[in-house]
C-alpha cells in the first residue's frame, strides 16, 4: 500500500490535465483497503479512480484519492460451454480483452482497446459496436468505506447505457475490487455494426483475432491516442429522443444516422449533431474538437480543465440552439 501527499494526477487522467492531489493511496489488495479504510478513516472529500481516462479534472483534488492495484485474472468454473472469471478492478481493460482473445473466450472482443481498467467499466457500462460490458458481467465485487464487503449480482446493478447503481452519489463510497464475467467458449459474435462487417469481408478467416484486429483498427482511425493527444474518449453521451422529434428532424436531414432504442425513442449520435454545428477540428484557446470525431474533445497540449468544460458547453449550447437536443457529458467532470 502506498499512501502519498500532494501528489501529481498527470499520469492518472488522459486528459493530461496537470493536477494535484492533497493525499493519494493505492492498494494491492482487498484487505489493504479494508485496513486503510477500518484504521485510517478516509475524510471526505474522496475520489476511488481506475486509469482516469473517463475523468476531466477542473482544479487540484483537496481530499484523498484511491487508486486500486488489484490485478489479474481467475478462472472460477469452466465446462466446454462457458468460463466464469473474476477479474481484479485495476487490471487494464484491454490486457483482459486479449486475454479473452488469446484463450478463446467470446463476448469481449467488440470492447479491444476501449481505455480504462475493469473495475471502471463495471461502473461505466463501456460500449462500443454493440456491445455493453453489462452482457457479460455476472456479479461485481466491492468493499464500502466501513470495510464491509458486498456482492451485487448483474440485475442489481441496474444497468443502462453508460450508467449503473455505482453511478449514484450514493454509491459513491462502494469500491469495485473485483469483477466476474461469463463468456462463451463457443464462437458467437456481435457484427451487426456496419463498419465492422465491411472490413471483415478484407479477411478470409472469421474468428476472435480478425475481429480484434479489425476493431483496433477501426478505432485508431478514428480516436487519438491519449499518449499524443489528451482526450478521454466520448465527451458526450449520445442522446435519445422521442421518436416524434426524431421523424421531424429525419424529415429536415434525411441522411441523419441514428440507432433504435425500442419503440418509442431514437439515438442520434452526439458526433454527427456537432458536426452539422460545424465543430469538427475547431479550436477553442488550448482544447479542441477532434478532427477525425466530432464526439471526442482533445487537450491541444497544456490545456486546463476549465478550457475544455468552457469548449464543452459552447458545444452543447450550438446543439441546442440548431436542433433543440441537449446533450450530456459522459466524461466526469472532477
Ligand atoms: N458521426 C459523424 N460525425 C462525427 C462522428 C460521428 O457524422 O464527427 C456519425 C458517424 O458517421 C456514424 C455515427 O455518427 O454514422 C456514429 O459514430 P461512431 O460509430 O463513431 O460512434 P459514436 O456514436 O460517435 C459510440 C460510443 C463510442 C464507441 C462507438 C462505436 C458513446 C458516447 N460513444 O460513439 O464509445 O466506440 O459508438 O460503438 O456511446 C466512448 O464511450 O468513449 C466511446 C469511444
Amino acid at each position: 500500500m502506498a499512501v502519498l501527499n500532494n501528489y501529481s494526477l498527470l499520469e492518472h487522467n488522459t486528459f493530461g490535465i496537470d493536477v494535484r492531489a492533497s493525499r493519494f493511496m493505492e492498494y494491492d489488495s482487498e484487505s489493504e483497503l479494508m485496513t486503510f479504510l477500518v484504521h485510517e478513516e478516509l475524510q471526505v472529500p474522496f475520489l476511488h479512480i481506475g486509469r482516469g481516462s473517463n475523468l476531466l479534472f477542473t482544479k487540484d483534488y483537496e481530499g484523498t484519492v484511491l487508486h486500486s492495484c488489484i490485478r489479474g485474472v481467475e478462472i472460477l468454473e469452466e465446462d466446454d460451454k462457458r468460463v466464469r472469471v473474476r477479474v481484479g478492478a485495476g487490471t487494464l481493460w484491454d490486457d483482459f480483452v486479449a486475454c479473452c482473445v488469446v484463450r478463446g473466450w467470446y463476448g469481449a472482443e467488440n470492447l479491444s482497446l476501449i481505455p480504462g481498467e475493469v473495475g471502471a467499466s463495471a461502473v461505466q457500462n463501456i460500449g462500443a459496436y454493440g456491445v455493453e460490458v453489462k452482457d457479460l458481467i455476472e456479479a461485481v465485487e466491492t468493499v464500502d468505506i466501513h470495510g464491509k464487503k458486498r456482492i451485487y449480482a448483474n440485475a442489481e446493478c441496474k444497468y443502462a447505457y453508460r450508467d449503473s447503481i455505482f453511478k449514484r452519489p450514493d454509491m459513491k463510497s462502494v469500491f469495485v475490487t473485483r469483477v466476474r464475467f461469463s463468456l462463451s467458449k463457443k464462437p458467437c459474435y456481435r457484427l451487426d455494426y456496419g463498419a465492422i462487417h465491411a472490413e471483415l469481408e478484407k479477411y478470409p478467416a472469421l474468428d476472435l483475432q480478425t475481429i480484434r484486429r479489425v476493431i483496433i483498427k477501426i478505432r485508431q482511425a478514428k480516436l487519438p491516442d491519449p499518449k499524443v493527444l489528451g482526450n478521454a474518449g466520448s465527451f458526450f453521451k449520445n442522446p435519445v429522443v422521442p421518436r416524434g422529434r426524431f421523424e421531424e428532424l429525419l424529415r429536415q436531414y434525411p441522411g441523419m444516422p441514428f440507432y433504435e432504442v425500442g419503440t418509442d425513442f431514437v439515438k442520434i449520435p452526439a458526433g454527427w449533431l456537432i458536426e452539422q454545428c460545424g465543430w469538427k477540428g475547431k479550436a477553442f484557446g488550448r482544447a479542441s474538437v477532434h478532427l477525425r470525431q466530432a464526439l471526442v474533445l482533445v487537450n491541444l497540449g497544456g490545456a486546463q480543465g476549465h478550457e475544455i468544460v468552457a469548449l464543452a458547453n459552447a458545444v452543447a449550447s450550438s446543439v441546442y440552439d440548431r436542433f433543440h437536443i441537449r446533450i450530456y457529458p459522459e466524461v466526469n467532470i472532477v
